[in-house]
């Protein structure tokens, strides 16, 4: 791609539960909490295509966080994530008020049949014209298995050897049907070519999946595959399947070195590495000027309270601190038991310098369950952030996770977007129709995901 024509990706981070990622989200004073109504959604996807953002896409976990004490009274009590609403019907609500946006959900490849997805984000496809996305997760912890019928979750490494396989059931079926397949002729009484729809006849270690599948190629050939593996397996994963990934890096520098590092890792995937899009997680704090930023800033700061920590640690590391003194070391064993977001563990292990951190070390380094890392600015400050991020290149995009809804994403459109527009460094209208457009991805050729 042209260098000079290369613009930043904007993702909106979206949750259809009653809070951002942040718990504290539903206390602010603006926070909207009708978020079990049509309106909401609507309203948000509205005010990300004002913005022009590519896409607007919704994560998803299948278990409220009661791992901490083994119980939901706390989390239900302090509105932790306890509201959580499938995101494809919501993705299609928004879909129905908006004609250009991106529109992605996750869904989780340990709890789903590979031809449910398949058929679900492919209709989604349809639906939209062309703008759908699925970000592929492998889940994180057991509450989710216990809610899907296991009782616990599969190990890391497996979660992603099943996931490979997953992928290819999904591909296959999406593949399924030539693009020219229908022909719908009255006259010759021919429906479609049925030598131009395949049967898939998968069998594998982990699934069986017969097919044809039964929706048509879509607008975008197939919708475009999010993914967010942080770990070697995970970055493995994504650089044989992704188009859209997510990263969480939390400095430039290391942003920097992933950045070269996930590149070269799909080339030697056998892919090109100008259509992978990599975009940062960022938290902005945005005021009119920096002073105002700054006041927003610590007057959220005010709004956590430390369950929200305790609770979104023990969801995501798989783990119960409850009984965990804050500031006695944990053992080798209580580390070792923490199977859920490996990278957690790993940061602050990496940054105490301890092998056996305290409770209260976890709280401290992860910043989970609060404003951990935001960029607090004014529109200027913001955007130099985003030049410097993008044109080192740290990053293709980012990935814009709200304080609270719809607000940020209200403040983001009206005080960032137009800096970053009069720089050149984003779009000033939709050139495509399509999310494939929006990215500068090309079409998908069938069977090009094959090795
Ligand atoms: C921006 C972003 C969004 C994510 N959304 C989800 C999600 O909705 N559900 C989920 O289970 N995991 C989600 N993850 C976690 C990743 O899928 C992945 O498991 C995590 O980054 C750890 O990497 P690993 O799986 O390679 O260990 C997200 C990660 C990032 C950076």
């Amino acid at each position: 791609m042209n260098a000079a024509k290369r613009q930043i990706a904007l993702v909106g981070f979206l949750q259809a539960q009653n809070c951002t990622t942040i718990p504290a989200a539903w206390r602010h004073p603006d926070a909207r909490h009708d978020v079990t109504s049509v309106g909401f959604y609507q309203h948000i996807a509205k005010v990300l295509e004002r913005g022009l953002f590519d896409l607007g896409f919704f994560d998803d976990r299948l278990a409220m966080p009661d791992m901490f004490g083994g119980d939901h009274k706390h989390t239900v009590e302090n509105g932790i994530r306890c509201v959580k609403l499938d995101a494809v019907t919501v993705l299609t609500t928004m879909g129905m008020a908006t004609t250009k946006l991106g529109l992605g959900a996750t869904y989780s490849t340990t709890y789903f049949p590979p031809f449910h997805i398949a058929r679900v984000f492919s209709t989604l496809d349809h639906m939209t014209g062309g703008r759908a996305a699925w970000n592929v997760v492998t889940s994180v912890n057991d509450n989710e298995a216990k809610n899907m019928g296991l009782s616990q979750a599969p190990d890391h490494d497996t979660r992603y050897d099943q996931a490979d396989e997953f992928m290819e059931i999904v591909h296959g079926h999406w593949d399924t049907w030539e693009e020219d397949a229908i022909v719908a002729d009255r006259d010759s009484g021919l429906y479609a070519h049925g030598d131009k729809v395949h049967r898939l006849d998968h069998e594998g270690s982990h699934y069986r999946s017969r097919g044809p599948f039964t929706v048509p190629r879509t607008p975008q050939g197939h919708p475009v595959v999010i993914q967010a593996g942080q770990s070697g397996r995970g970055i493995e994963f994504a650089a044989r399947w992704g188009e859209l990934l997510f990263m969480a890096n939390p400095d430039i520098g290391r942003a920097k070195e992933n950045y070269v590092k996930v590149k070269e890792v799909i080339g030697a995937a056998g892919r090109d590495p100008e259509q992978v899009k990599i975009a940062n997680l960022t938290f902005p704090v945005v005021g009119r000027t920096m002073a105002e930023a700054e006041d927003r800033r610590a007057a959220y700061d005010e709004l956590p309270n430390l369950i929200d920590d305790l609770s979104l640690l023990s969801e995501g590391l798989n783990f119960d601190f409850s009984d965990k003194a804050l500031d006695e070391p944990l053992s080798a064993e209580d580390v070792e038991a923490m199977t859920g977001i490996q990278g957690i563990r790993n940061q602050v292990i990496e940054v105490t310098g301890k092998q056996t951190p305290t409770l209260r070390d976890f709280v401290e380094v992860s910043g989970r369950g609060r404003l951990a890392h935001p960029v607090v600015g004014g529109p200027v400050e913001l955007a130099d952030y985003f030049e410097e991020w993008f044109t080192t290149p740290a990053c293709d995009g980012f990935v814009i996770a709200g304080t609270h809804m719809p607000g940020a994403f209200e403040d983001f459109v009206d005080l960032v977007v137009p800096e970053l527009q009069r720089r050149g460094l984003f779009r000033t209208e939709y050139s495509g129709n399509t999310l494939r457009d929006h990215l500068g991805l090309s079409q998908p050729q069938l069977g090009s995901w094959k090795r």
